[in-house]
């Protein structure tokens, strides 16, 4: 079973980006981490990056052409703003777990509400990398 690690704008910078907030790991060390642990649950993990709005909702698309069990999505900025991603994630029927390395409610207001959250089966947020992986044991599970 293939799960969709899907990432929105700015964490490509990831480890240099505000690392008070977002910790030190990169992607890819979040990736490799993923791996393994996907490795152990007997999974498979597609984790992708862009800064595209359009992108992220191509690879929504994808993710149910191509049967994933799963998609981990931390849509970044887009979480706040996005009527497409929230409107991809209805549009198909693969569970999508929303995922932040911050708890966006410990922060701006801007960031309290997410448009994503209207429609994922779950969110995981607040334990920096360790969301990711916590996400991954609930897709698991599915
Ligand atoms: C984020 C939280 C968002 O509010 C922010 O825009 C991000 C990262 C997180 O993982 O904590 O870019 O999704």
């Amino acid at each position: 079973d293939i799960v969709f690690v899907l990432n929105g704008p700015n964490l490509n910078l990831l480890g240099l980006r505000e690392p008070e907030i977002y910790g030190s790991d990169t992607l890819n060390d979040i990736a490799g981490m993923l791996e393994d642990r996907a490795r152990e649950l007997g999974l498979e993990i597609d984790l992708r990056q862009s800064n595209h709005e359009g992108h992220l909702v191509d690879w929504l698309h994808e993710a149910q052409a191509e049967g994933a069990k799963a998609v981990l999505l931390n849509a970044a900025a887009f979480t706040h703003t996005s009527v497409a991603l929230l409107d991809a994630i209805k549009a198909i029927t693969v569970p999508v777990i929303e995922v932040h390395l911050s708890n966006p409610h410990r922060r701006e207001a801007f960031r309290h509400v997410s448009l994503v959250g209207q429609a994922a089966k779950g969110t995981i947020a607040g334990f920096g990398a360790l969301s990711y992986r916590l996400a991954l044991e609930a897709a698991a599970r599915f």
